[in-house]
Order: C-alpha cells, then sequence, then structure tokens
C-alpha cells in the first residue's frame, strides 16, 4: 500500500516538474509556431524587388499595423490585443518561418490570411516586406 502510494507521489511530482519547465520554455508571449514552421526556409530571402510584398502589406496589414509597422493603423484601436512594433527587435528576432507563420495563419485577432494570400512566393515577398520595414 505504502509503495503504491509513494509510486502515485513520484508521478505527481514527475507531472508537475514538467508542466514547470514547459511553461517557461514557451515565449512570453506563448505564441508558439511549430517547428515546422519555425524552420522553414525562405527561398526568396531578401527580394521584393517588384514591390509585392509592399503591395500586399498595404493592402491587408497597414489598416491594423500601420504603415510603418509601429502597430498605429486605423484599426488598431479597436482591436484588444496589444499589438507589437513590427521594426522592434523582439519581433525581428523571429526567424522567418516564425513571422511566416505568425502572418499567415494568426491566431486570435491577427486573422488568418491562408485564402487571402494564396501564393507561396507572394507569402515571403511580405516577409521580406516586414524585415524591409526595420531597415
Ligand atoms: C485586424 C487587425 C490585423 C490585421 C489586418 C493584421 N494583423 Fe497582424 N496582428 C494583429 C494582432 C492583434 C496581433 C497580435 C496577436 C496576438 O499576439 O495574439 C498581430 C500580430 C502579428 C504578428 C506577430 C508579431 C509578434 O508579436 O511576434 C505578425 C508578424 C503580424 N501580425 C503580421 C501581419 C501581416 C503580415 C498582416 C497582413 C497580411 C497582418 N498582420 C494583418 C492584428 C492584425
Amino acid at each position: 500500500m505504502k509503495t503504491k502510494l509513494n509510486s502515485f507521489l513520484t508521478l505527481v511530482m514527475v507531472v508537475l516538474f514538467t508542466m514547470t519547465l514547459v511553461a517557461f520554455t514557451v515565449p512570453q508571449d506563448g505564441w508558439v509556431v511549430p517547428e515546422k514552421y519555425k524552420n522553414m526556409k525562405n527561398e526568396f530571402a531578401g527580394e521584393d524587388e517588384d514591390g509585392i510584398g509592399e503591395e500586399l502589406y498595404n493592402q491587408h496589414c497597414k489598416s491594423c499595423h500601420g504603415k510603418e509597422g509601429y502597430g498605429d493603423g486605423t484599426k488598431a484601436k479597436e482591436l484588444e490585443t496589444e499589438l507589437r512594433d513590427l521594426t522592434s527587435d523582439e519581433v525581428q528576432a523571429q526567424t522567418d518561418g516564425e513571422l511566416y507563420y505568425k502572418s499567415i495563419i494568426g491566431r486570435d485577432e491577427m486573422p488568418n490570411f491562408e485564402k487571402k494570400i494564396r501564393d507561396e512566393e507572394d507569402r515571403w515577398m511580405l516577409i521580406n516586406y516586414l524585415r524591409a520595414l526595420a531597415k
């Protein structure tokens, strides 16, 4: 009986320990990007030659994130979620894949753009434009 209780307590400890570990590994804003996306390669890195990324940004993103990405778009006031400055270090330190996931898949108040921006190259041009905003 006693050994049973002991193994139960050990199990509880292990579970609690694992939960604490997970809590600390998750980024501060809790937006976890799946590995598959995180390590995605941007085959078009650095290029937005035809201004496609800029055009898409102005069409779909500017209303919330603002012309320069500072989070001061006309719709920003109506949002409950705080918008981080897209040109800030904390945003720019993320991989292209992470920005891709957040930009295209989204969550909650950040809309999903899978249907509106279908072309893979266009999507990456948009990410390249986000990089250009910070320059
Ligand atoms: C309706 C307003 C709205 C529009 C339009 C919008 N966003 Fe967002 N975006 C948000 C909100 C709100 C967040 C914060 C979401 C959160 O943290 O849960 C966000 C977060 C992000 C982030 C993550 C930044 C970080 O904190 O790491 C990126 C990248 C981003 N948006 C890119 C885009 C791009 C690119 C477009 C256009 C294709 C776009 N957004 C259009 C509201 C918007």
